[in-house]
């Protein structure tokens, strides 16, 4: 029997919340970002195999994967510097939709290539496990796939376009998801193309 796929509860698609001249905005916080902490080619756990999205961070902590494993840690595993802090704006856009009572304390920043792309998975890591996660969309599109609680459930794929929003709230919040493509060429904000993510969480771990 084919189960037809149902939105979870909690998952909001916020088309274009930001307009273009955001967006450059936003662009332009990555690229200080990026300056002070470089992205680098994450690794997965155990097999070291590279990821194909380049990573860094903002806030006082990262998400980081290597060798050893996926962890949350306040210094960039390559140059062992503080991440730089989260960008303000990004801390208005929290304050605005996430209704949750604390900040975000780490900002994931994900550069996409038009060959890169991020296998289906949850977001486990977090000791505030239901705190929403807000994420930004800015450059190309992304065939973006949404799933449920278990990794065999349904899925249902969109497109993500420059200034979108997601946010993974209550039950989304521990459903699969991931990148299955970018679409080159669909958006002129990146003069290079490509596409960033800037995905908000709340760890809830004081170091
Ligand atoms: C993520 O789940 O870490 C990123 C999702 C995205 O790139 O839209
Ligand atoms: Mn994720």
């Amino acid at each position: 029997m084919v189960r037809d796929f149902q939105f979870p509860d909690g998952f909001r698609l916020l088309p274009e919340y930001f307009d273009r001249a955001a967006q450059k905005i936003l662009l332009q916080c990555v690229r200080e970002g990026v300056k002070a902490a470089p992205l680098y080619r994450p690794v997965m756990p155990r097999t070291g195999q590279p990821l194909s999205v380049r990573m860094s961070n903002f806030g006082p902590l990262g998400w980081i994967t290597s060798k050893e494993g996926y962890r949350y840690g306040p210094t960039h595993p390559v140059t062992d510097q503080p991440w730089p802090p989260l960008p303000e704006r990004l801390g208005t856009l929290w304050a605005d939709i996430a209704d949750w009572p604390c900040g975000p304390d780490a900002c994931l920043i994900n550069f996409y290539d038009m060959n890169a792309r991020l296998g289906l998975h949850v977001d486990a890591g977090e000791n505030a496990a239901n705190a929403p996660i807000i994420s930004i969309s800015l450059g190309d599109q992304a065939l973006y796939r949404l799933g449920g609680p278990n990794r065999r459930d349904p899925t249902r794929s969109m497109r993500l376009s420059s200034g979108d929003v997601v946010v993974l709230g209550g039950d989304a919040r521990h459903c699969y998801h991931g990148v299955d493509r970018i679409f080159p060429g669909t958006s002129q904000l990146l003069p290079k193309g490509g596409r960033i993510n800037l995905t908000m969480r709340v760890v809830g771990r004081t170091l």
